[in-house]
């Protein structure tokens, strides 16, 4: 209604537009911001005009939550300023809808993005693929917060893992079943699944000493933790079956949450198919002790990983409000980029994390920055074919951990201070701020947790620091792809 109003404003006369801007204004005061956004998206916008009051419109509920849409309400007031100059007609209190704006400075280049920008976006609403995208409902904000939530049911899930690889706890069920699996009712249960472990190679080679109540404790660990990922599981299912009927997810969102959905039960065969590999014997004739094969545990954490990301991803967009920013500033395209950078270093540092625990190789070379006083260890390469060292050699794979994780920690702070010289919107600065802050804490706790020999508090809060530090990285990034550089 509002933009059909100030598009035929335009084209009328300038009295009408005098007329109608603060019917226009009012109307953006009381609609909520959905409504005004599926007005809006459903309107061919044609000129210049409309596209300014289109601008005003759709931003004007986050610009009132976030200084980080300033510079777009710098833009819109400044075009108002100009149009309301050029035709004497349209007041500046009425294009700032009494919002606080830093700076009110007439500049022609920023009318001049203003309007190409909201006339792009118009123009791309009336054919092409970006209409489908800006014609879509964005889902109502539960879905978002639903999505949060799974990721941190994830993460939690994630963690218990952790602590139950450490604590040595991951091979004492013998059996899988998706969703019957319930703890033994009776003491003569208990007593016939203990002896369900005892035909398995950890209780014969160095369990042999257990009593029935620490098998029941290990026993707990691994059910909670597989409790855990069914919970993620259900969580996950039914409110996306729920909002799926409601009609609340939009079109694009929903081969993504079924791809999430696949992925969540795939984990579960995934996370059995690596418990078999530290049950069979056949699988463990090189090993010292019984340990579950660190390719099967590295793809069961990169699994997890993938799922954290997603869900924390789609469920940030799906809270957010802000409209995204049209920019051509270069700075902010090359931050961009960095930001995109960090995210996946930090995905690969914490790879080739999962393949130190997995070979438990943080139980050798327990010195920093040297590696039994050597830079670079004698037995880095003897594995034959070399690319095996990457994967099954402790000594390379503790080594790379440790390259990446100085990298990572190098190349975020070099972003930091990158994005420090630009003038960001406040969440933005945060996110870097953050995203820095907490590199210099992973590794902290990486060479803490190298140096005292994989204490579990240590090793569990160095896991649960490579998601926190994931996370800073994707909010960073989610920050700077909707943000403008106040100008
Ligand atoms: C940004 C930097 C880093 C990230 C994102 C990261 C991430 C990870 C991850 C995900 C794991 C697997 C944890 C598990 O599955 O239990 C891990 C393990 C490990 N990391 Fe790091 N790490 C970083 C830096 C470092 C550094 C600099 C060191 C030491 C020099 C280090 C030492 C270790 C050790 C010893 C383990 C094995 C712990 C265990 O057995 O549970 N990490 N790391």
């Amino acid at each position: 209604m509002l933009l059909s109003s100030s598009a035929c404003a335009w084209r009328s006369c300038s009295s009408t537009v005098a007329c109608l801007a603060p019917a226009a204004v009012s109307s953006v005061s009381s609609a909520s911001s959905n409504a005004m956004r599926s007005t809006s998206s459903s309107v061919s916008v044609t000129h210049p005009m409309a596209a300014a009051l289109r601008v005003l419109a759709l931003d004007q509920q986050p610009l009132r939550r976030s200084s980080s849409s300033i510079a777009a309400l710098t833009t819109i007031t400044n075009a108002g300023f100009t149009l309301a100059k050029a035709g004497s007609l349209i007041s500046a209190e009425a294009l700032t809808l009494r919002i606080r704006v830093r700076g009110i400075v007439g500049s022609i280049t920023n009318v001049t993005r203003a309007m190409s920008s909201t006339t792009a976006e118009a123009s791309t609403n009336t054919s092409g693929q970006h209409d489908k995208k800006q014609s879509e409902q964005p889902p109502p904000r539960i879905v978002g917060f639903w999505l949060l939530g799974i990721s941190v049911l994830t993460f939690a899930t994630v963690v218990m893992g952790g602590v139950t690889r450490l604590t040595e706890s991951g091979l004492s069920m013998v059996t899988w079943h998706p969703v019957h699996e319930r703890p033994p009712s009776s003491e003569a249960g208990w007593e016939e699944e203990f002896e369900k472990y005892k035909q398995f190679p950890e209780y014969k080679m160095i369990n042999k000493h257990m009593t029935l109540d620490e098998f029941k404790r290990i026993w707990y660990m691994e059910y909670s933790h597989r409790m855990f990922g069914r919970a993620v599981g259900a969580f996950f299912a039914l409110p996306a079956l729920a909002f799926m009927a409601k009609g609340w997810v939009p079109k694009s969102l929903r081969p993504r949450l079924l791809a999430i959905g696949c992925l969540i039960g795939f984990q579960g065969l995934l996370g059995w198919y690596m418990v078999k590999s530290g049950l069979d014997e056949n699988l463990l004739q090189d090993r010292a002790v019984p340990r579950v094969s660190q390719y099967r545990l590295s793809a069961h954490l990169i699994s997890a990983f993938v799922i954290y990301a997603l869900t924390l991803w789609h469920g940030l967009n799906a809270i957010d409000r802000n409209v995204p920013f049209v920019t051509s500033d270069r700075r902010i395209k090359l931050l961009r980029a960095m930001a995109k950078g960090s995210v996946a270093l930090v995905f690969l540092t914490a790879m080739s994390g999962a393949f130190v625990a997995g070979l438990d190789a943080g139980l050798v070379y327990n010195s920093f920055p040297k590696m039994a006083d050597k830079w670079i260890p004698d037995d880095l390469l003897v594995l034959k074919p070399t690319i095996r060292n990457f994967f099954e050699n402790v000594t390379t794979v503790q080594f790379d951990h440790r390259i990446l994780g100085m990298t990572t920690l190098a190349t975020l702070s070099a972003v930091f201070v990158y994005a420090r010289k630009l003038d960001l919107p406040r969440r933005a600065k945060a996110g870097a701020h953050a995203m820095a802050g907490m590199a210099l804490v992973q590794v902290t706790l990486g060479i803490t947790t190298l140096l005292m020999l994989v204490p579990v508090p240590l090793a569990a809060a160095h896991q649960a620091g490579s998601l926190t530090l994931l996370t800073f990285a994707m909010y960073f990034l989610h920050t700077i792809r909707k943000a403008a550089v106040v100008l």
